[in-house]
C-alpha cells in the first residue's frame, strides 16, 4: 500500500473516521487539517482567532495559514504520511506538490470517498460540530463543489486517483478502503 496519500471528498463522506483507522493500523502520521486547525482555536491561539469565523462560515481558511501548517508537520516527518482534508482547491494542491518535491517525498495515491448529498447532510447534523447546522454544511458543500472538486480531475490525469463510495457500516467502507489500494 502508499505511504503517501490524500483523502479527499465533501464533507461527512468519512474521511477523518477512515483516515484515523488506516493511519493507525500502517503506522502513518494523520493530518487533518480540520483538527489542526479546530485544536488552534480551542487553544485561543491567534491563527485559531483568525480561522474561527471562517470555520463557523463553512468557507476555506486561507491557502498561506493551513500550507503553513502542512509544512510545519511535513518537513521534520521521515515516515508515511495521510494528508486529510488539503488539499482544498487547485492553488493548494499546486503548493503541495512544490513543497513534495522539496521534500523529496513524492505523493502515491489519493482517495475519492463519495456519498450522496443526503446521507451526507444526515450524518453531519447527528454528529453536531459547530459547523453542523444544515445552512453551513449545505454551504460546505457548494464551497467543495466549487473549490475542491476540481481536484477530482487534477489527480485522475496524473493517475493516481482510486474511487469509493462510502455507504455501509464503517467497517465495511474500511474494506473497499484496503482494497482500493492494496
Ligand atoms: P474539515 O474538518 O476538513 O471538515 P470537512 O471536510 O467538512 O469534513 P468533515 O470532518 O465534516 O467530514 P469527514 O469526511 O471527515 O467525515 P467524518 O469522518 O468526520 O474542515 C472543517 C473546516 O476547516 C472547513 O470548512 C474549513 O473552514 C477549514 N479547513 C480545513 N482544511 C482546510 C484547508 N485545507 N483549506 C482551507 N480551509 C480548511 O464523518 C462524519 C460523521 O459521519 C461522523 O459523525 C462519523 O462518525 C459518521 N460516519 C463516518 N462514517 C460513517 C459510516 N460509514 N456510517 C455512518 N456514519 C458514519
Amino acid at each position: 500500500m502508499s505511504h503517501r496519500l490524500l483523502f479527499v471528498g465533501p464533507p461527512g463522506a468519512g474521511k477523518g473516521t477512515q483516515a484515523e483507522r488506516l493511519a493507525a493500523s500502517h503506522g502513518l502520521l494523520h493530518l487533518s487539517t480540520g483538527d489542526l486547525l479546530r485544536a488552534e482555536v480551542k487553544a485561543g491561539s491567534d491563527l485559531g482567532k483568525e480561522a474561527e469565523a471562517v470555520m463557523n462560515r463553512g468557507e476555506l481558511v486561507s491557502d498561506e495559514l493551513v500550507l503553513a501548517i502542512v509544512r510545519s508537520r511535513l518537513q521534520n516527518h521521515s515516515g508515511g504520511w495521510l494528508l486529510d482534508g488539503f488539499p482544498r482547491n487547485l492553488a493548494q494542491a499546486e503548493a503541495l506538490n512544490a513543497l513534495l518535491g522539496e521534500l523529496n517525498q513524492p505523493l502515491q495515491s489519493v482517495l475519492l470517498m463519495e456519498l450522496d448529498d443526503e446521507e451526507l447532510v444526515q450524518r453531519l447534523l447527528a454528529r453536531g460540530r459547530a459547523d453542523d447546522n444544515e445552512e453551513v454544511i449545505r454551504h460546505r458543500l457548494s464551497v467543495y463543489r466549487e473549490q475542491t472538486a476540481p481536484l477530482i480531475n487534477h489527480y485522475e490525469q496524473r493517475g493516481q486517483l482510486k474511487r469509493v463510495v462510502s455507504t455501509g457500516t464503517i467497517e465495511a467502507v474500511a474494506e473497499q478502503i484496503n482494497a482500493a489500494l492494496a
